[in-house]
């Protein structure tokens, strides 16, 4: 197999700096986290609308029937355009989920792939547009 030609700087930085996210917030509180995590604690639903954002990264993986009230609180000022939003259990729980998934998937500034990680389950993983829907 033919080896991978090494990239110049200036390519490399180009791939950094399309690729690097330095603004995210995970809505995930649980047993898998470590506890210095959390700079936050309390209701997830009280707490992102005080999180300053915007954030170019989101993993919703806390209350499922939760998900359409955390999009409202994050939609559009506290994700950057291009930004990923990405819902854990959207297969195992997708009845829990079937407000999110029906919202996010019509959704004309969002691009929304099932991804299955296992059989059982995986991600609603959303690409916010980078141009405004209209
Ligand atoms: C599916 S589990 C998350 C699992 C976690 N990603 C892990 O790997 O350990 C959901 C967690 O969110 C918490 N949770 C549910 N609703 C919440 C809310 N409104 N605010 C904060 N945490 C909440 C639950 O107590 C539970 O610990």
């Amino acid at each position: 197999m033919p080896k991978p030609k090494a990239k110049s700087p200036a390519q490399s930085s180009e791939i950094r700096k399309h690729y690097y996210l330095d603004r995210y917030v995970i809505i995930a509180p649980g047993r898998n986290l470590r506890p210095d995590s959390f700079s936050h604690q309390g209701d997830a639903h009280k707490i992102v609308p005080t999180l300053e954002g915007p954030f170019d990264f989101v993993l919703l993986d806390a209350d499922k029937q939760g998900q359409v009230d955390y999009f409202k609180k994050l939609f559009p000022t506290k994700l950057t355009p291009g930004a990923l939003l990405v819902a854990h259990n959207a297969i195992e729980l997708k009845d829990m989920m079937e407000d999110y998934l029906k919202l996010i998937g019509n959704h004309p500034e969002f691009e929304t792939v099932i991804l299955s990680l296992t059989m059982q389950d995986g991600f609603a993983v959303s690409y916010r547009s980078r141009k405004p829907a209209g």
